[in-house]
């Protein structure tokens, strides 16, 4: 039990710039009082001990403003930052590492008992603040959802949903299995989008694909007036971006 609280701690002073240290977390973060209650509240009604379970989540929300169904599966690292009037439903499940803010629901759009009604967030997701994610389908691993976003509609591993009703603005079904893809993007925004150095790699990139194509340019009218390229060796085509990916 220490050891998985030891693991929360250090993944919120990870996660939030805020964060100064263990006892700040522990006693100031409602999100991780959630959490340490919903294990209690989990364990109750794994064991058959309904009532206790319910009363446990409820107490835990009067607390910390934070709604978790005792029925919910929640991983290990997940991190609800501020937390105020976030509800996770009864069937949910949030994947190890998701990162949650204020008044997100991870709610239903059916009334069928037993049946798979609330989403499934996949490890690394975050959700921004009062995102709604109504139904039973998969949100994929490292997505992102927009703040205040209705989404409705799965999302493929590392993209971005936005909007009411979501749609996807950013579709990267590489980044999950990348070198990176464990790093947080505090807030869920790129990293380095401000970043001097970012910025000017980025144009660098950007300014060797506008190169490329004049070179291509210039050698198709060559080879059209009929002289001879021969000596221009083909090469690899620069793939801008992954490029610009590596270097956010
Ligand atoms: C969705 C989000 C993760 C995207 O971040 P990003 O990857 O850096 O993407 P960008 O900011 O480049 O935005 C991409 C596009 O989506 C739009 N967009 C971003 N967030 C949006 C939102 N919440 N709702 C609607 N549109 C949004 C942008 O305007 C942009 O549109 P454009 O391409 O037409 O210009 C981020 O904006 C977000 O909402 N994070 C959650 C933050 C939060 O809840 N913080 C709480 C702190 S207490």
């Amino acid at each position: 039990m220490f050891h998985h609280l030891r693991q929360d701690i250090n993944s919120i002073i990870e996660r939030d710039p805020a964060a100064r240290n263990a006892w700040e977390v522990l006693t100031c973060y409602p999100g991780l009082q959630a959490i340490v209650m919903h294990r209690w509240a989990s364990w109750c009604w794994r064991h058959g001990l309904k009532w206790p379970g319910r009363f446990i989540a409820y107490l835990a929300r009067i607390v910390t403003g934070i709604e978790i169904h005792p029925g919910a599966t929640i991983g290990r690292r997940v991190f609800i930052d501020h937390g105020f009037g976030v509800v996770i439903g009864e069937t949910a499940e949030v994947g190890d590492d998701c990162t949650i803010y204020q008044g997100v629901t991870l709610g239903g759009t059916s009334l069928h008992a037993g049946s798979k009604r609330h989403p499934t967030l996949e490890r690394g997701v975050i959700v921004g603040a009062g995102a709604k994610v109504l139904g039973g389908f998969t949100v994929g691993e490292y997505a992102k959802v927009g703040s205040n976003a209705v989404l409705l509609k799965p999302v493929p591993a590392g993209a971005t949903a936005v909007g009411n009703p979501a749609h996807i603005v950013r579709k990267d079904a590489a980044a999950p299995l990348g070198a990176t893809a464990h790093l947080f993007a505090a807030y869920g925004v790129t990293p380095n989008g401000d970043d001097p150095l970012s910025k000017a790699l980025h144009g660098l990139i950007n300014h060797a694909v506008k190169q490329e194509e004049q070179i291509e340019r210039i050698l198709a009218v060559l080879k059209a007036a009929g002289l001879p390229c021969q000596g221009v060796a083909e090469c690899d085509k620069l793939n801008s971006d992954q490029l610009n990916k590596l270097v956010e």
